[in-house]
């Protein structure tokens, strides 16, 4: 997005994988991804799936989306889904999806070991598909307590919308040393400018899009994505704007003192803190902490962007917290699963998974 200042150079975050003979990551290998996430607050592991295993899992998730009784997603961007800009729904907790979610916990072990424990409890499969004509996602940060996961299935562009990440920026802090208070009130003053930009980016778009022969508006979209009194963090709804009631960006967060704290602080904010966009490879795996800033970008290319994701609680969580914040298949409700259960998943004994 040219409005923000956005980096697509990853070289600093990124670690190739390299196996051992279980399968797993080797250990100098996973000791340079634990370092990244406690850095950084995120990973990217090139080539952690081959291209078959991407071919399977892509074949997981074209099978998803084409199920009319797909189970959406309750959680950000519900306007964009209902308007078919994006298609975020959850797996069912099929033999196939699990034995490829075993395969990654498996693989990933001595990273996610290191957050979470072999009781807590898996929180969600899904796939995030994006279509020309999304919205830009606010600077957000997802509920806390969470590791969560993206695996690319094909290679993302830059114009598909890679994931945006603000390095070092999980409230946890920088390996073990957590932030100052000050600190995370100047990542809250730098969300706010960054959301501004993408309220404006989101609006002109939309604007544009109405003669538009590419994505052209659906009947009632633009009064969906701008003036609707429905629950949606990540639109440039002018009306829920107005009145206070985008939590993540609203009129009310621009009173005087933040204006004048935004002036004053200008040069630092520009130079303090970074927005990298990934554009992952096809097999690429990011991890991430889930409480880090972070947005999903507007596909602006025709091309759709799927990626694969599965969520792991870092504690024990209520039924409440769960269910309010991530979107678990019925079948995974039913029967939930844990890391262990992953661990322990006769796909997650396979050097080269029978499945792909
Ligand atoms: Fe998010």
């Amino acid at each position: 997005m040219s409005d923000l200042p956005i980096s697509s150079d990853t070289a600093a975050f990124e670690v190739a994988a390299v196996r051992d003979a279980q399968g797993r990551l080797t250990e100098p290998c996973a000791r340079a991804a634990r370092a990244m996430m406690a850095t950084h607050g995120f990973v990217i592991l090139t080539g952690l799936l081959s291209h078959a295993e991407a071919d399977a899992g892509l074949a997981l998730v074209r099978a998803a989306l084409d199920d009319p009784e797909r189970s959406r997603c309750a959680f950000a961007s519900q306007t964009d889904n209902r308007h078919r800009r994006r298609d975020f729904c959850a797996l069912p907790a099929s033999p196939e999806v699990t034995a490829f979610a075993a395969t990654l916990a498996r693989r990933l072990e001595d990273v996610l070991s290191a957050y979470c424990g072999r009781e807590h409890p898996l929180l969600e499969v899904t796939t995030l598909t994006s279509y020309f004509g999304s919205s830009h996602q606010y600077i957000h940060r997802d509920p806390p307590g969470v590791i969560s996961l993206f695996a690319a299935l094909e290679d993302v562009s830059d114009a598909q919308g890679g994931t945006v990440f603000v390095p070092g920026t999980q409230p946890s802090g920088i390996a073990g040393r957590p932030h100052d208070p000050g600190t995370l009130a100047l990542m809250d003053l730098a969300s706010i400018a960054w959301n501004w930009r993408i309220l404006r980016h989101n609006l002109a778009k939309l604007w544009a899009m109405r003669g538009s022969t590419e994505a052209p508006l659906g009947p009632g979209e633009l009064r969906d994505r701008v003036f609707s009194t429905k629950w949606d963090e990540h639109q440039p709804n002018l009306l829920r704007f107005l009145i206070g009631k985008n939590p993540l960006f609203s009129l009310a967060m621009l009173t005087p003192p933040t204006l004048w704290r935004l002036w004053r602080h200008r040069a630092e904010l520009r130079h303090r803190f970074r927005l990298v966009q990934t554009a992952p490879k096809k097999g690429t795996v990011i991890l991430y902490q889930s409480d880090m800033l972070h947005a999903g970008p507007d596909n602006r290319s025709p091309a759709p962007r799927r990626l694969f994701s599965m969520s792991l609680a870092r504690g024990p969580v209520t039924e409440k917290m769960w269910h309010s914040g991530y979107s678990p298949h019925p079948t995974l409700k039913e029967r939930p699963m844990s890391f262990g259960d992953l661990l322990n998943h006769p796909a997650a004994q396979e050097i080269e998974p029978t499945w792909a």
